[in-house]
């Protein structure tokens, strides 16, 4: 789809709008864009006192904040620091005597189909329980827990307990690997780790523990005392005396009541890891007022959320979308949501649609790649087609993670929202911790594959090289003008990188988000271009090119050199491409294969599946200019298939450039 030309011109020519219904400007929360602007005028009248009345509104603190920001130690930026609160105690204990105590908060479904209901009640006695035996294992405010689990409601336990005795979370997607795990070990100094024994996807088991172990076996992993393993199936797993302990065993004997121990506002409530351009991922550190304050606005504002709506995040509770708008912004703002543990096309591809049907979902929050590989499926096989299924209840589509071509959006829009439900297509980061840039659904009018305005009290622009704002209708850089609550702290261990990273000087005191954009020339909406550094957006998954390339080099008996690009893809957005140097003379046909799927089975044990390059090129060398810099945008035109225009007169060998554009 991105890559036909038919698309691309849509793209361009993009000038469809679709305002929100009367109905649904007169129902919701921000009605119509009066709504909006009121509210964008009362943070510009007095940033301070918005943001102090959203926080005061919103959440509940244990000692009142007297500061709301506090810009002394800029960028590292300090909001409500004097206020202390509990972030489990925001997201549980607010509902108790209240009528949200019973009502559910989570509907399970299991990869089989089997579902589950917990309310809000049953999650607060969990949580209390597994606390409990997180203190009873020694674990104390301040420490860090590594979370690698599956999708489920254990998952979301062990994240909320953790928030409830001020131990600082850092989850890792369940599809990477042992070294990963170890890495994000030894970097945050984890003392315990939680996971399961499998977990069940697509009717299969995949081992969990198995990769705990061997990523703690890999070494400087002393730190970890405990590891808690929840028995996800019957399936036994290696168990290490005196360290590991079953969820049973840990549970056992615990109270079911434990107090929530109050925390200053910028403790850090969790670090995130995501890729940048350089190899080694990031600790993305948030902190709990701000962040939980922006994770409960951006629910009632950018999904209109209220309480009879059964909200549904598709995404893994090791992704920041897991984090906000599954373990935190849900229950901070009392809704019911749905948790699914398998996959979209297991045992059909009209799974989701079945389940929207069956748990009568209101509000869905996906990925354009979901949606993608299902307009794919719905094409090729009319069962599987989402109008076999009773979707009426559905009133508001959200997208994140990539931009949304408009093509997907108007399927999303016809065939799934029955072009009743606005598609919220919202812009934002693991480092801005909620949404950033997107409509609202009962004010801003939609223009498919634009994410539109910032939402109140966010200021972004689009500025050139020096920080000079770009007059709308040319591309530049995004850039968020003015902190905000819920934005990155530091990165953990590393604040020197934080501010080179996000606050370069020539940005002026600007945070630099790393994508590209462009303001429409009318509307002054804005539409996200893609990652303008070394980072690939590949199903919606954030990956280096430099951690593929480190990679690939580790593999130093056979790789002499590597360099990665992405290319356009229809299904993912993005394809990882790899052109690759032997240390042996280029191999050919079957034998270079061969080494092509050696090389990727490496890459998945390196970093994770994800990261598996889609085409992989041998060269006898890599294009270079004299001073041996790699010519990396020649390896993205031969990553397309395009025809070298470019002046090549400055390389060693142009001969190269026919090998590499060879795939394997
Ligand atoms: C990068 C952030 C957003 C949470 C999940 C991913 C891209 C995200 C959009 C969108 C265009 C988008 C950007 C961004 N991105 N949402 N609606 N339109 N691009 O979080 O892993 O930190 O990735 O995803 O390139 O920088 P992440």
């Amino acid at each position: 789809m991105s890559a036909s030309p038919s698309a691309i011109e849509s793209v361009l020519i993009e000038n469809r709008v679709f305002p929100p219904s009367d109905r649904m400007v007169q129902a919701a929360r921000i009605s119509g864009m009066q709504g909006y602007e009121a509210l964008r005028a009362e943070a510009d009248r007095d940033f301070d006192g918005f943001w102090a009345r959203m926080a005061r509104e919103n959440l509940q603190w244990s000692k009142p904040f007297t500061r709301v920001l506090d810009e002394s130690g800029a960028p590292f930026y300090k909001w409500f620091e004097d206020g202390e609160l509990n972030a489990s105690a925001n997201c549980l204990d607010r509902h108790m005597g209240t009528p949200v105590e019973n009502k559910t908060a989570v509907i399970f479904e299991a990869d089989d189909g089997k579902v589950t209901h917990y309310t809000y009640r049953d999650l607060l006695t969990r949580v209390s329980q597994f606390a409990n035996a997180l203190k009873a294992h020694g674990v104390n405010k301040g420490d860090r827990v590594l979370i690698y689990m599956p999708m489920g409601v254990e998952g979301l336990v062990a994240m909320q307990a953790c928030a409830r005795i001020g131990a600082t979370h850092s989850v890792v997607f369940g599809g990477f690997s042992a070294k990963a795990v170890q890495e994000r070990i030894v970097d945050a100094q984890a003392v315990a780790v939680v996971t399961a024994n499998y977990q069940v996807r697509g009717g299969k088991e995949l081992p969990l523990k198995a990769i705990v172990d061997d990523g703690l076996a890999m070494g400087g992993c002393e730190c970890v005392k405990n590891v808690f393993v929840f028995e996800r199936t019957a399936t036994a797993c290696n168990m290490v005396q005196g360290r590991d302990k079953t969820f049973a065993q840990a549970l056992q004997g615990q109270s079911s009541e434990c107090a929530p121990t109050p925390v200053g506002a910028e403790h850090p409530l969790f670090i995130l890891y995501t890729s940048g351009s350089t190899g080694k991922p990031k600790g993305v550190q948030h902190s709990t007022g701000g962040y939980l304050l922006w994770a409960r606005l951006t629910m009632q504002w950018s999904f209109d959320l209220k309480p009879e709506d059964v909200f549904w995040c598709t995404a893994d509770i090791g992704w920041v979308t897991g984090h906000t708008y599954v373990v935190y912004g849900p229950l901070a703002a009392g809704g019911t949501q749905i948790i699914f543990e398998g996959i979209p096309t297991y045992p059909h591809a009209g799974r989701f649609w079945q389940m929207i049907e069956r748990h009568k979902c209101s509000v869905f929050y996906t990925a354009p790649t979901a949606i993608r590989s299902l307009i794919k499926a719905a094409d090729s096989d009319e069962k599987v087609h989402p109008k076999n299924w009773d979707l009426s209840r559905l009133r508001v589509l959200g997208s994140v993670g990539e931009p949304i071509n408009p093509e997907a959006w108007m399927w999303y829009y016809r065939n799934v929202g029955g072009e009743r439900c606005p598609v919220v297509d919202t812009w934002w980061q693991t480092e801005t911790g909620g949404h950033i840039i997107n409509p609202l659904p009962g004010a801003t009018p939609m223009v498919p594959g634009s994410c539109t305005l910032p939402l109140p009290g966010i200021y972004t622009a689009v500025v050139d090289e020096t920080g000079q704002e770009m007059p709308n209708g040319s591309g530049g850089m995004l850039v968020i003008t003015r902190p905000w609550p819920s934005m990155i702290r530091t990165i953990w261990n590393d604040p020197e990188r934080f501010k080179k990273t996000y606050f370069p000087e020539e940005m002026r005191g600007a945070y630099l988000a790393g994508d590209g954009a462009v303001r429409d020339k009318v509307t002054g909406y804005f539409r996200v271009t893609g990652r303008i550094d070394d980072v690939l957006n590949v199903s919606g998954h954030r990956m280096g090119t430099m951690e593929i390339e480190s990679a690939l080099v580790a593999k130093s008996d056979i790789v002499a050199e590597a360099a990665v690009v992405g290319r356009p893809d229809d299904l993912t957005g993005e394809a990882i491409c790899a052109f690759v140097v032997l240390k042996r003379p280029r191999p050919m046909g079957d034998e270079a294969r061969q080494i092509a799927k050696e090389l990727r089975d490496w890459v998945a044990k390196e970093i994770g599946p994800i990261a598996k390059p889609k085409d992989i090129r041998f060269g006898d060398n890599l294009p270079k200019t004299r001073s041996g810099k790699i010519m990396r945008r020649l390896l993205r035109s031969l990553a397309k298939g395009e025809t070298i225009t470019q002046d090549t007169s400055t390389l060693e060998n142009p001969a190269i450039l026919d090998q590499l554009s060879e795939n394997n």
